[in-house]
C-alpha cells in the first residue's frame, strides 16, 4: 500500500529519531487485530466445551460471528442430525439457528428459536421464516423436527433439536441470529448491520 509521504516533522518533534518501523500508522495493527479477533479472544474452542447436562456431540464448529458455535451428531443411518446451537446472549435476549434448504440467508430459513419466557423458563420452538418481518411465533418446518429444548448457562443461550430425515443432502446453507429484546414473549428484530448480517454460511454434517 502506497502511503502519502509524511510531512517532514519539525526538528523538535519527539518522533524524529524513532526507527522507521514506528512510523507505520497505528491503524494498520489495529485493523489486523480487528480482522483476526472479530469476536474478541476466545477462552475455549467448541471441541472442548462442556455442556451443562453433559451431552457430548461428535462434531462442532465455531461460527465466525455472534460468538456462537454449532454442535451436532449426524446419523448416516437415519439421516437425522441432532443439533446444539449456542451463543453468548444476555438473559432477556433470544437466539435462533436455521437451515435454509431453499436459498441463502433469512428468507426460507427453517429455524430453531430460544429465549427466556416472561415466566422465567427457557422456551424453544421451531419457526419458519418466510419474510423479512416474520411473526417469530411457533410454526411447522419444511424439515421434520423434534426434541427441541433450550438452556441458559454461563451467559450462553443454547437451543437443542433434531432435524431430519434429511435424505441424501448433507451440506446446507445455514443462518444464525440473535437479538437483545423479547416483548410479550415475541423475539424482536435483531440489529440490521454488522455481525447480524454476516451470520450465514455452509454446514456439512459429514465434516467434523
Ligand atoms: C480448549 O482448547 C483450546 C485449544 O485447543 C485451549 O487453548 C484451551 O485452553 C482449552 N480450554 C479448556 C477449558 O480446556
Ligand atoms: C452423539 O453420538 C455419540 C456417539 O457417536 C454419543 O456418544 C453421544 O451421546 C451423542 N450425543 C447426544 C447428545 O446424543
Ligand atoms: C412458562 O411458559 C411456557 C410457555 O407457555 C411453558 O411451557 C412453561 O411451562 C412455563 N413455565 C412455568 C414455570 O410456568
Ligand atoms: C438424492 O435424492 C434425490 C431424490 O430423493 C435424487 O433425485 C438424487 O439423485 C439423489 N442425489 C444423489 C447424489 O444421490
Amino acid at each position: 500500500m502506497q502511503l502519502p509521504s509524511p510531512v517532514r516533522p519539525p526538528p523538535t518533534c519527539r518522533f524524529l529519531h524513532w526507527p522507521e518501523a514506528f512510523r507505520t500508522p497505528p491503524i494498520v495493527p489495529v485493523a489486523i487485530y480487528i480482522l483476526t479477533h472479530k469476536d474478541g479472544p476466545r477462552a475455549e474452542t467448541c471441541s472442548n466445551y462442556s455442556f451443562p447436562s453433559n451431552q457430548v456431540f461428535d462434531s462442532c464448529m465455531d461460527l465466525p460471528v455472534l460468538q456462537a458455535s454449532l454442535h451436532w451428531n449426524y446419523s448416516q443411518l437415519t439421516t437425522k442430525v441432532q443439533i446444539a446451537y449456542r451463543a453468548i446472549q444476555i438473559p432477556r435476549g433470544w437466539i435462533a439457528w436455521a437451515l435454509n434448504p431453499t436459498g441463502r440467508g433469512m428468507i426460507g430459513s427453517q429455524a430453531l428459536l430460544a429465549f427466556r419466557h416472561s415466566n422465567g423458563s427457557m422456551i424453544a420452538y421451531s419457526t419458519s421464516i418466510a419474510s423479512y418481518n416474520p411473526s417469530m411465533l411457533p410454526s411447522e418446518l419444511s424439515i421434520p423436527v423434534s426434541d427441541i429444548s433450550a438452556e441458559y448457562v454461563d451467559k450462553q443461550m443454547i437451543v437443542f433439536g433434531v432435524l431430519g430425515p434429511l435424505g441424501n443432502q448433507t451440506s446446507f446453507n445455514h443462518v444464525w441470529q440473535g437479538g437483545s429484546t423479547v416483548s410479550d414473549n415475541i423475539p424482536q428484530v435483531h440489529p440490521l448491520s454488522g455481525q447480524n448480517v454476516e451470520s450465514l454460511g455452509l454446514v456439512n454434517f459429514l465434516s467434523s
